[in-house]
């Protein structure tokens, strides 16, 4: 083999190592990229599948009028601003009325909903802590005519739990 022949050579074996990475990178980042849009695994059902795998057949409550009232009220009146399960503007609304009773008192929630000012001029102290809630200082001042009945549905629907 004359120094010519070797040049090539190498100039071969490199340029098929240089595609051989190139393919293993890109095989890798076809990996990580169908892995990053896999459908989460809906298994095991708990409480939060509802709102992960996008099936409200596992919300108890499927299938009641109340739940297809709550849902349509929910997508009304606060679903510009909450989501169910995560933040958003305002807080995951999803355990909020048990929150509601732990920190403040046993049917809070209705206050809260219809007339949030009353609650902050009583200086409520889980209103008053909520007010601080969105990081950037957004607030907003909850007053919606639904009933106790119609905020219940509405809480059927976002909140696979409840009632508890
Ligand atoms: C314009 C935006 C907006 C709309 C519409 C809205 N909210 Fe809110 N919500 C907020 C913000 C912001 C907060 C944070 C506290 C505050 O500002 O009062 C909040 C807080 C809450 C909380 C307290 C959450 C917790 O963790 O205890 C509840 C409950 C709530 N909202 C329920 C509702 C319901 C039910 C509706 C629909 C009837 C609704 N909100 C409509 C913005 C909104």
């Amino acid at each position: 083999m004359n120094e010519k022949e070797t040049h090539k050579l190498i100039g071969k074996l490199s340029r098929a190592v240089v595609f051989l990475t190139l393919i293993v990178f890109g095989l890798i980042i076809t990996i990580l990229v169908l892995f990053a849009f896999q459908k989460p695994v809906c298994g095991v059902p708990d409480e939060e599948d509802q709102w992960i795998c996008g099936t409200p057949s596992l919300n108890p409550n499927y299938g009641e009028p109340a739940f297809e009232k709550g849902e349509s009220l929910f997508n009304q009146n606060c679903a510009s601003c909450h989501f169910p399960h995560k933040d958003m503007t305002g807080p995951a609304l999803k355990g909020a009325v048990q929150r509601g009773e732990e920190n403040a008192y046993v049917g809070w929630i209705y206050d809260f909903i219809r007339n949030e000012d009353s609650l902050v001029q009583a200086k409520d102290s889980y209103t008053l802590k909520l007010q601080n809630w969105h990081e950037d200082g957004v607030t907003w001042s909850h007053r919606s005519t639904l009933t106790n009945e119609e905020i219940d549905d509405l809480f059927r629907y976002v909140d696979p739990v409840f009632p508890y």
